[in-house]
């Protein structure tokens, strides 16, 4: 079947810190329409099995190809990391994922000293930002760490908050004296933590480093395989719709929805949640 330019965009996670990834989707691509599906029931993916998210991912995916999109975003630094190759194969909707974005831009950020790699167990054990880094540059240091406590530390709101920085000084420790100058915050809800976690970098390194976030990365690569595709949407001066689906109560996500997607855009954009059954719709 031929890709409508027409078609949205769809963009999925685990839950609701793609967010992030759809709301610098958003900025750099105002004129597009956008499905985003945050697997709120499910959520979260990344202390599950290998197996387990890629049954998870093929559902969502499954549900934003019946929508008719254009193109699929793996907005999940979990699925992109065991998944993506798997639902890319064979696809006439083109696939992309979050990895390689942040992995080319820590690269172009960093300015020779090694990378560190934040991300849930299941991304770093996978060892695919890894493996996206040594593809371009293979005698690159990395440092790779699971943080799964951040994750429900950003859900419950806590961005700031003392014990946030004390669990980001417990993980980051192994950093101390280390020549890292770039950080990849290798999952959807790190972003949120970024003031905390540069202060803490900061101070056990003993120089600022950059942190990547690989949602604007991703949206300019979006842009570009729009392009080379020709399928941006026709009408340039309308701004895109976006819809945004859960597969959980609506209700138990809003505010948590809110605070990830508003922090990114400029907060104009109505933020209503439909309910939706991947797996029984599938
Ligand atoms: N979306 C996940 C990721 O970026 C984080 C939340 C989860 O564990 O499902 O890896």
């Amino acid at each position: 079947m031929a890709l409508n330019r027409q078609g949205a965009i769809g963009v999925f996670d685990s839950g609701l810190g793609g967010l992030t990834v759809a709301a610098a989707l958003a900025n750099a691509l105002p004129h597009e329409s956008m499905i985003y599906l945050g697997d709120t029931a499910r959520v979260p993916y990344g202390t599950r099995s290998p197996a387990t998210v890629v049954r998870y991912a093929r559902t969502n995916t499954d549900f934003l190809l019946k929508q008719g999109v254009k193109l699929v975003i793996v907005a999940c630094n979990t699925v992109s990391a065991h998944a993506l190759g798997g639902l890319a194969e064979g696809a006439t909707t083109p696939v992309l994922g979050v990895i390689r974005p942040g992995a080319r831009t820590a690269l172009a950020r960093s300015r020779g000293g090694d990378i560190a790699v934040l991300g849930t167990p299941a991304t770093i054990r996978s060892d695919a930002y890894l493996h996206a880094i040594h593809e371009v540059d293979p005698d690159r240091r990395v440092h790779a760490i699971a943080c799964p406590l951040f994750v429900p530390l950003v859900e419950e709101g806590w961005l700031d908050h003392p014990v946030t920085t004390l669990v980001a000084r417990e993980y980051l420790a192994p950093l101390a004296g280390t020549a890292v100058d770039t950080i990849i915050l290798g999952c959807t809800h790190y972003p949120l933590l970024r003031a905390v976690i540069s202060a803490v970098a900061h101070e056990l390194i003993g120089h600022p480093v950059a942190l990547v976030d690989s949602a604007e990365a991703l949206a300019i690569e979006a842009g570009a395989l729009l392009d080379r595709a020709n399928l941006r949407a026709p009408d340039a001066t309308a701004p895109g719709a976006h819809r945004f689906f859960v597969t959980d109560a609506p209700s138990t996500s809003q505010r948590v929805a809110e605070r990830f997607w508003g922090s990114a855009v400029d907060g104009d954009s109505p933020l209503i949640l439909e309910h939706v059954d991947v797996v029984t719709s599938a």
